[in-house]
This record gives structure tokens, sequence and C-alpha cells, in this order.
């Protein structure tokens, strides 16, 4: 039985469309507070393809970079480019909600002494940032960034960060992730995975299958600890 579980972070303990949906909210969104989840959507979606290109192309920028760039792309196209509002998405998103059930599956996780940690894309600043305002500080064994290795997710030396940082093999790892590619790329790496399809989503058709799948995180201190 694992006793390490590795969480990606973007969309698996945070939620990446809480910015603009906040932001939606405020007085003065004007066609924000109609056109959010199409501007949220194209966000996420240039974020994580710039991420594939520039590791395709050996053109690294952290993360925060690539997801200011996907950002301008996405209010450009949504005919929302605004200083204010660009800084205030922004803002946001260095400070996103984890998703309800998160703190207390973490805590009860950490109660039964399995180790913890992220695995993300995220730059160090980044992740540092939303670990403390989500109050998660103390409890990950471990917050790993892309950036010691200047390559993004799914390349195998993002997942190799894991047995070098704690001295398992991929076997004695749990892996958990939303994002079907990430988990799908973990399966064939070799770890135990399991995919948080919170989305509904279809299974990715790619070179590894997750070992289990599950709408949240519920169920997950069970699952590792109980035996
Ligand atoms: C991460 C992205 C993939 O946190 O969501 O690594």
């Amino acid at each position: 039985m694992a006793k390490l579980a590795v969480f990606d972070a973007y969309g698996t303990l945070f939620d990446v469309d809480a910015a603009a949906r906040m932001a939606a909210t405020e007085p003065g969104a004007g066609a924000l507070a109609q056109h959010w989840p199409r501007l949220s959507a194209d966000w996420r979606r240039k974020q994580l393809e710039y991420t594939w290109l520039r590791s395709l192309a050996g053109a690294y920028a952290d993360f925060w970079q690539v997801t200011q760039d996907a950002l301008d792309w996405s209010l450009d196209a949504a005919g929302l480019e605004d200083a204010a509002l660009r800084a205030r998405l922004l803002d946001l998103y260095r400070r996103l909600a984890t998703f309800e059930e998160v703190p207390e599956v973490l805590r009860a996780m950490q109660a039964k002494g399995i180790r913890l940690a992220i695995l993300s894309n995220g730059s160090r600043d980044m992740l540092a940032e939303a670990v403390a305002s989500a109050g998660l500080e103390g409890v990950f064994d471990a917050v790993l960034s892309v950036d010691e290795v200047g390559v993004f997710k799914p390349a195998p030396a993002v997942y190799d960060m894991v047995g070098a940082r704690f001295g398992t093999a991929p076997a004695d790892v749990l892996f958990v992730s939303s994002n079907g590619w990430d988990i799908c790329s973990g399966a064939a790496y070799g770890f135990r995975t399991l995919w948080v399809n919170r989305a509904g989503a279809p299974m990715d058709r790619l070179h590894g299958a997750p070992n289990a799948e599950a709408r949240d995180l519920r169920a997950l201190p069970d699952m590792i600890g109980g035996a």
C-alpha cells in the first residue's frame, strides 16, 4: 500500500475556474459577467497548449509567464482586453480557491501518516502562494515545481522528481490528477494512479490508463490508508 500520495495542483486541488468566476461577480465586471465560462475555458486550454508547445520546442518559460500569455490570448479572443481586468484575473489566479473537499481530505490523510506532495507545472512562487492562501501550509512534505527541470508535464523528467525527492519507486507512489493526459502519462510512467474526473470527461486515448477513477477526493483516505 502506497504511503506517499502526490497531487497535481491546478484543476486537482485548486479550482482554475475560480478566478474568472469570482471576477465575473464583482462590480464593473461588464461583459465578463456573461462570458466568463468561455474565457476561463480558453485560458486553461491555451495555458496547457503553451506548456506542451514550449516543451516540444525546447523553449521553457515558467508557468506564470505561460499563464499570462494564455490569458492575453483569451482576453483578445473575447474582445475583453482591459488592463484592470487582466490584473484582477491574475491576482485572483495567485490565490485560487481549493475544491471544497480538499483541505479535509488532505488533513485526514496526514493524520493517517501518509506523506503528501504536490507535483505541478506551477512555478515555485505560484505554488507557495496558492498553498499559503488556501491555509495548507505544513500539510505537504514537498511541493515540487517543474522549475527544477525546465520542462513541463508530461515529460518523464517531471515524474522523475518524485523518486529523486523521496527515494521511492514509481509503484510506491499514488499519483492523483484531474487532468486525463497527466494521469495517463503518470500511469505509463509506473505510478499507481487515481484520476479525479471532476468534469465527467471521457477517458483520454493515450499511452497509459489510470488504476482508479473518482469524481472528487473524498474516497482517497480510505483507498490509500485502509490496508
Ligand atoms: C499542474 C497542471 C497540469 O498543476 O494543472 O501541473
